[in-house]
């Protein structure tokens, strides 16, 4: 059979799931309130639902890292291990410009990448921020509004807002495509199987990884 890698656990998909519909279910009730005009009622209903998700989205984030800090360290140490092929890949971006807009930037080889390359760690950086940021702001401006400044309070609520749309825009303009392109790491990371991709993708996409990262459980090969 052919060999297959280990590249989600359960509790990066379990994580990545519940972020992803909570995220997007709390963008549209946040969404629906800040940009339409609706009845106090409607909106007050909302908000409940807005304050309701955010009880499952913050479990989630505390509890990726308190059932599972192996997985969230071994996460953040990809994200946070630069190298000069990390630096490189930013000459090209990855040959992505080449291979989908006929674009000819930069060299035409593209420098091998760890477990995630140079854009994905810049992206998740910035999402993984982006995720706790949000929920403390959130859990400021409902719980501790009466204690801060008017002004603090306008800042907090518009880095709130503006920053939760700014995300969700590269979210939608280049996680998710891009997630369609790699069929593997899609099917791995929401499938209900294993969280296995193929070799095949594990040497296209991530060669240093698999070289220096991945321990191979099965010995005769
Ligand atoms: C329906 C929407 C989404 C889809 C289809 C999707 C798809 C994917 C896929 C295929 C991967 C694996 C990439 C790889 O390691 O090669 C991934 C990883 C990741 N995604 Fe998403 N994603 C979605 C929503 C989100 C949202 C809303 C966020 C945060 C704002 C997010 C943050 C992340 C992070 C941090 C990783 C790295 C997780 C890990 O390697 O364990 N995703 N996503």
């Amino acid at each position: 059979m052919a060999e297959r890698i280990m590249r989600f656990h359960t509790a990066d998909k379990v994580f990545h799931a519940v972020n992803a519909i909570t995220w997007f279910a709390l963008l549209f009730t946040g969404a629906l309130v800040y940009f339409c005009q609706l009845s106090d009622e409607m909106a007050n209903s909302l908000m409940v639902w807005h304050i309701g998700i955010g009880v499952v989205y913050t479990f989630n984030l505390l509890g990726f890292i308190v059932f599972a800090p192996h997985r969230y360290a071994a996460m953040m140490n990809s994200l946070l291990t630069w190298d000069m092929d990390t630096i490189k890949w930013f000459r090209n971006f990855g040959g992505y410009p080449r291979r989908f807009f006929g674009i000819p930037f930069g060299p035409e080889e593209v420098p091998p990448q760890g477990r995630y390359n140079a854009g994905q760690k810049m992206s998740y950086l910035i999402f993984m921020f982006m995720m706790y940021a949000l929920a403390v702001t959130g859990w400021l401006l409902f719980y501790f509004a009466p204690a801060i400044p008017k002004d603090a309070f306008w800042y907090m609520y518009m880095f709130h807002v503006w920053g939760s749309i700014i995300v969700s825009l590269m979210v939608v303009g280049a996680h998710i495509p891009l997630a369609l392109l790699s069929w593997e790491h899609f099917k791995g990371i929401w499938g209900l199987g294993e969280g296995t991709i193929s070799y095949e993708a594990a040497e296209h996409h991530s060669p240093k990884w698999l070289e220096k990262d991945v321990i191979r459980t099965n010995f005769e090969k």
